[in-house]
């Protein structure tokens, strides 16, 4: 496909000259400027990491008590309604700051500390990861942009535990080729929900995941995994979501991980900008993610990341799009 011309009428159909329709989706996302760090409210509980920026240990049991599960399904809810509140607020011409803003002051209000802030130095308290950027997007002054897809990755630290949840948004009127995209790439973690089960090893995640994106002819990003979660954000243990036929540990009820599938329209391989944070795909292409934080249970899996009520779920992209 060539590169189309800023005076052809836009292949949207919208009638608009290219140039002031969707031009934008297809020049590579630019650094923007970052504003001044947000406060959190002195009386809202921190993880340990938030004032030296490194987090003390990844060795906490993947299976949870009864007492941290039940924080956690409190952590994760919120996660869910923070992740819809924000998304509300996609449009074009928003910053990412300003839903940076947004997700900062919904958490807060809630209580919670904003997981991702001063995370090992990250400066923000969302991560916004548009068109090409992977994941871990840093939110900037950059407007977004009529065709433009972002990932917005939401986690909240409440009662001592993460909740940790992600969802791929459009920006406006988006093109069929990227639509697919990020339908496929909900189906790709519905599929890896499906899949988990105890007595199974932890391969059948991303084996569902991988023959789904093959089938769609997408590739599957291995540099990024998903994690154990609870008291620390990230655990020592790995959940990759492409086929490692070797791979076999077990499932077992009371786990509680993320799955968090990236998939990309062209090659998986990544690279990151000189910030240290922000992956985007080698090539330059598009790419889609979903993420739950999820609980084994005795047959089967429950998603711990879902919105408080019926309401807030159809404004969701997981059950809505
Ligand atoms: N929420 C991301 C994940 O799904 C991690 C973000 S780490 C940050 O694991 F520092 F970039 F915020
Ligand atoms: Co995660
Ligand atoms: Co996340």
């Amino acid at each position: 496909m060539g590169a189309p011309k800023a005076n052809d009428p836009c292949w949207c159909g919208s009638g608009q000259k290219f140039k002031r329709c969707h031009k934008g989706a297809f020049e590579p996302v630019r650094a923007g400027r970052l504003s001044p760090t947000r406060a959190v409210p002195a009386e809202i509980g921190r993880p340990p990491y938030a004032e030296t920026g490194d987090p003390p240990g990844d060795d906490e049991p993947t299976v949870k008590s009864s007492d941290v599960l039940d924080r956690m399904r409190r952590s994760c809810t919120l996660a869910a309604d923070v992740l819809v509140a924000v998304g509300q607020a996609v449009r074009p011409g928003v910053t990412t700051d300003e839903l940076d803003a947004l997700c900062h002051a919904e958490t807060v209000a809630a209580g919670a500390y904003p997981s991702p802030l001063n995370y090992h130095g990250y400066p923000k308290s969302l991560c916004t990861s548009v068109n090409e950027v992977v994941c871990h997007g840093i939110p900037d002054d950059r407007r977004l942009a009529d065709g433009d897809i972002v990932n917005l990755d939401v986690t909240v630290y409440r009662e001592g535990v993460h909740g940790d949840t992600n969802a791929t948004f459009m920006v406006g009127q988006v093109d069929d080729e990227s639509r697919r995209l990020v339908r496929v790439t909900r189906q790709c973690l519905a599929l890896a929900i499906d899949a988990v089960r105890p007595g199974l090893p932890v391969n059948v995640i991303g084996r569902a995941i991988s023959a789904h994106a093959d089938e769609h002819g997408f590739g599957v990003v291995r540099e990024f995994v998903g994690h154990g979660i609870g008291e620390q954000f990230h655990t020592g243990f790995q959940v990759p979501h492409h086929y490692l036929p070797g791979l076999q540990t077990v499932l077992e009820p009371g786990m509680v991980f993320t799955i968090e599938p990236m998939i990309t329209m062209g090659g998986w391989r990544t690279r990151m900008w000189s910030d240290g944070w922000t992956a985007v795909t080698m090539d330059g292409r598009r790419t889609a993610q979903f993420e739950h934080t999820v609980l084994v249970t005795d047959d089967g899996c429950e998603i711990l990341t879902v919105p408080s009520d019926e309401s807030r779920r159809r404004l969701h992209p997981y059950w809505t799009s």
